[in-house]
């Protein structure tokens, strides 16, 4: 398969970022992606999902790796064809290098040393959150330095300070479930199939959001949880409505728990829904009020969720925000956001050697 790659006439790269060319791949998780981009223009960004979860309700790490393995040498394949651009002209390999599943991000890391030492070309290790935050510098309209970005997603749920492509920080984060987890561990509880966050945004536009109430967690600073949420739904429903605390007398049986969450699916996910969103947005405003700072982005897979997005544009309105999302494609886990960040790291001069090791973990 390698060999549908030209791989003739390596070429050295010449930094000052004109006609800069990157080929970058993306492997933390379940999506193996790879793009091309030229000059900070994205020109490729193909991803392969993989349906071998869906049976599991979750992502199995040993299946995702060797579903990477299958999956890579023909996305970077078509991420070139799509780009029309053959290997000899791309400058430099640009990969995820932490955080993320460790097998998964071996089988790219792997893939882009192996790429850069037989081309002879320089390697860029890239931060996955990171390149979350600069998704936002893809298209038009771009947040002007500094911003603050929340990046919600399936792992992850943090506010980011970002000065300077190159210069970030995080001032808040998830003290326990991630956004998304939030979403998904909600919808399995309500029976729903894996990934359940979609579904309760699609059963959410039909429910009234006041209908329930759910509490907010007392979190100090600009600091998120989702765990307590998860559990007063657990007890709500056990409680068949009644109540979402722990309480003996109204625990319901089984059927009646099922057919309660038949007659009151839209009603129960719309006000998970709010609350959640309301977790979200307000620990947004705390920060915007505390930093000063009235760019602001979404990021990361939860950003596609319909509450959010108009919360986050009401809340723009309302305190006078600029606000921004990128598009969809580069929401969600995509290779896309790896070689923008590629990108304004090797006009920093910031490459890695081929001593460079993926890592399930990373500071920042
Ligand atoms: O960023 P992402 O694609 O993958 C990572 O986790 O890195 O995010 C996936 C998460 C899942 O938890 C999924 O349920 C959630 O994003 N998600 C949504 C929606 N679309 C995706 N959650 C709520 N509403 C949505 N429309
Ligand atoms: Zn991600």
């Amino acid at each position: 398969m390698l060999n549908d790659i030209s791989i003739d006439n390596v070429s050295k790269p010449s930094l000052g970022g004109e006609g800069v060319s990157i080929l970058a791949i993306e492997s933390s998780c379940d999506e193996s992606s790879a793009a091309v981009c030229v000059d900070g223009k994205i020109l490729s960004n193909i991803i392969a999902g993989q349906k071998v979860h869906e049976q599991y309700g979750g992502v199995v790490p040993e299946l995702a790796s060797r579903a990477h393995m299958q999956n890579i040498i023909p996305v970077v394949h078509s991420a070139l064809q799509t780009a029309n651009c053959k290997m000899q002209t791309i400058d430099c390999i640009a990969f995820t290098q932490s955080p993320g599943l460790i097998g998964s991000l071996l089988v790219g890391s792997q893939f882009a040393k192996s790429l850069a030492q037989s081309l002879n070309k320089p390697l860029i290790a890239v931060h996955h959150m990171q390149a979350h935050v600069l998704a936002n510098l893809i298209d038009d309209p771009r947040p002007s330095f500094p911003f603050l970005c929340l990046t919600v997603s399936g792992g992850h749920t943090q506010i980011v300070l970002c000065e300077s492509p190159t210069q970030m920080k995080v001032i808040g984060e998830t003290i326990d479930d991630a956004a998304g987890e939030a979403f998904d561990k909600s919808a399995k509880l309500l029976g729903l199939p894996y990934p359940g966050g979609p579904l309760i945004d699609k059963y959410a536009k039909e429910g009234d959001a006041n209908r329930f109430k759910f509490p907010e967690p007392q979190v100090a600073g600009l600091n998120f949880s989702f765990s307590g949420l998860k559990t007063s739904i657990l007890y709500f429903l056990q409680n068949a409505g009644k109540s979402n605390l722990y309480k003996e007398e109204f625990m319901a049986t089984e059927e009646e728990k099922k057919e309660f969450i038949q007659q009151n699916l839209p009603d129960i996910c719309a006000s998970i829904q709010q609350r959640i969103v309301t977790i979200l947005l307000n620990k947004l405003k705390k920060a915007s009020a505390e930093t000063g700072i009235t760019d602001i982005c979404l990021a990361g897979g939860v950003s596609a969720n319909s509450g959010l997005r108009k919360a986050f544009e009401e809340a723009g309105v309302k305190y006078h925000w600029k606000i921004f999302i990128p598009a969809f494609e580069y929401c969600t886990d995509n290779a896309g956001m790896i070689a923008i960040t590629g990108y304004y790291k090797y006009l920093a001069g910031q490459f890695a050697d081929l001593s460079v090791t993926a890592s399930a973990r990373a500071e920042w």
